[in-house]
């Protein structure tokens, strides 16, 4: 639409300035060092939606980080989008390998440098700048509401209760995210699946003090050889996962959806050179884009005990420790497969040892159908503003509010990603392509018209 390409071609210098003092803010929920800054980034967010046109903005504190609501209603009789982010980002460590300042948003090679450049603060602000476009130029087809959180990146451990206590407040007949990725800009999809999450941590303790490795060495069980050990046990000489019932649940997918993902583009080669591994690991049976994306796994996030410090000391250590995660797919639950697994930890333990294990968060999987009106839509906008229709993919990440939405607000949930799995989520120069910044702007607009068309009650 005419309007809204001229608004756009406009004022892209100043989307893209504004974004770059959001992406100043370093909004860390992990780190309570920067509970001061997550304040100020909810606010910046709040003043930003009142800029583009909200009606009413607000901001709900919690237990934690605050949560950012606004809302404009056109009409009552028309549908309403409800539009998820989050304004948290990942702790930018290791700084040393950042080439600029993760919190000084530099432009490279048309590249937009900083943490949260595409998880998730540009992304929401695709959505800011669409929605100010359909403002000005008085084109809203739909009433628009935005919850942006402060906590996704640590689990969203209280927007669960927020959502079912305002079901009403956040009454809508979709959910939109734009917090995922796609294939490339001459290949674009849409991820139909998110995995869901279970994520642990186990302490191994041996003798209750740590010992001289010369004294009791060979008569003492050491709990990092154990605790490695018993991580070794659960996988299988196949890449399956060992622990009994973990794949009860699983549904298997039909040949024909197989198919479908089957063909999305797959380079084995240039995956491998991007990641410096001269092979890949996985599952029998499945390839790579399914391990990703339909298969559960089993991850050590992180290990340590002992001595790690400068130098050698002789030591055998009282206690080892490891952050242990699963991604889940349906029809897997995450509270059973916790369970699950911290009993498999006791179960497997020697006697010379004991364990000790609890949760950090957890999140469910998801899947949009592809017979949906907010699939349909979607992939009838990515299909205008690109020239091709979007293939259909399985998101590996997860995003736990995700299936919650559906439940408490009994709407389906599109993923309508912009970013790139090589954007260096959660790593070191994160960075956002301003080809899909730009993109994302001017595909929203028509997903608001084409859903408008096709809701049935629009
Ligand atoms: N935006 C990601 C999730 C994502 C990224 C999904 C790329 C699909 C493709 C999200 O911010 C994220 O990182 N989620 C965490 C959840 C966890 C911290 C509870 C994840 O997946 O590890
Ligand atoms: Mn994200
Ligand atoms: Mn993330």
């Amino acid at each position: 639409m005419q309007a809204w390409k001229e608004y756009q071609e406009v004022n892209k210098g100043r989307f893209l300035q504004e974004l770059t003092e959001l992406l100043r803010i370093p909004s860390v929920s992990a780190r309570s060092e920067h509970k001061p800054d997550m304040q100020t980034c909810a606010k910046a967010v709040r003043t930003a939606l009142l800029e583009a046109g909200a009606d009413k903005a607000t901001i709900f504190a919690t237990d934690g980080h605050p949560i950012v609501y606004a809302e404009k209603i056109i009409d009552p009789a028309k549908p309403t989008i409800l539009v998820y982010g989050h304004y948290d980002v990942q702790p930018a460590d290791p700084l040393e390998l950042w080439h600029s300042g993760p919190f000084e948003p530099v432009v490279k090679d048309g590249k937009l440098f900083a943490r949260g450049s595409a998880d998730d603060k540009g992304q929401v602000y695709m959505h800011v700048k669409a929605f100010e476009t359909m403002v000005k130029t008085g084109t809203l087809a739909c009433n628009v509401k935005f919850i942006v959180e402060g906590e996704e990146e640590i689990g969203s451990p209280n927007l669960g209760k927020f959502v079912e206590s305002r079901a009403a407040l956040l009454a809508c007949d979709v959910v939109l995210i734009s917090d995922t990725s796609m294939l490339s800009l001459d290949t674009p999809s849409i991820d139909v699946g998110l995995r869901g999450l279970t994520y642990i941590e186990v302490a191994v303790t041996g003798p209750d003090r740590d010992l001289h490795s010369g004294v009791y060495g060979g008569a003492v069980g050491n709990p990092i050889t154990t605790l490695a050990e018993m991580i070794a046990s659960l996988h299988d000489k196949h890449g399956r996962i060992t622990i009994p019932g973990f794949y009860d649940d699983v549904r298997e997918l039909p040949a024909t959806e197989r198919a479908e993902l089957a063909r999305a583009p797959f380079d084995e080669a240039a995956y491998k050179k991007d990641l410096g591994v001269k092979a890949l690991w996985g599952e029998e049976g499945y390839s790579t884009n399914e391990r990703t994306g339909i298969r559960p796994t089993l991850e050590v996030n992180g290990i340590w005990g002992g001595y790690t410090g400068e130098g050698a000391k002789t030591v055998l250590p009282s206690k080892a420790f490891a952050k242990i995660s699963c991604r889940l797919v349906p029809d897997q639950g995450s509270a059973k497969i916790t369970k699950l697994l911290i009993d498999h930890l006791h179960k497997i333990a020697p006697p010379y040892v004991t364990v000790e294990a609890h949760e950090h968060h957890g999140g469910e999987p998801y899947v949009t159908p592809v017979d949906s009106a907010a699939f349909k839509a979607a992939s009838k906008a990515m299909e205008t503003t690109f020239g091709k229709t979007p293939i259909p993919m399985r998101g590996g990440g997860s995003i736990p509010i995700t299936a919650l939405f559906e439940r408490a607000l009994g709407v389906k949930v599109v993923l309508l990603g912009f970013g790139l799995d090589s954007d260096n989520l959660h790593s070191p120069n994160e960075k956002f392509d301003l080809a899909n910044f730009y993109k994302g702007i001017e595909t929203i607009p028509y997903f608001h018209r084409f859903f408008a068309e096709m809701h049935p009650h629009g």
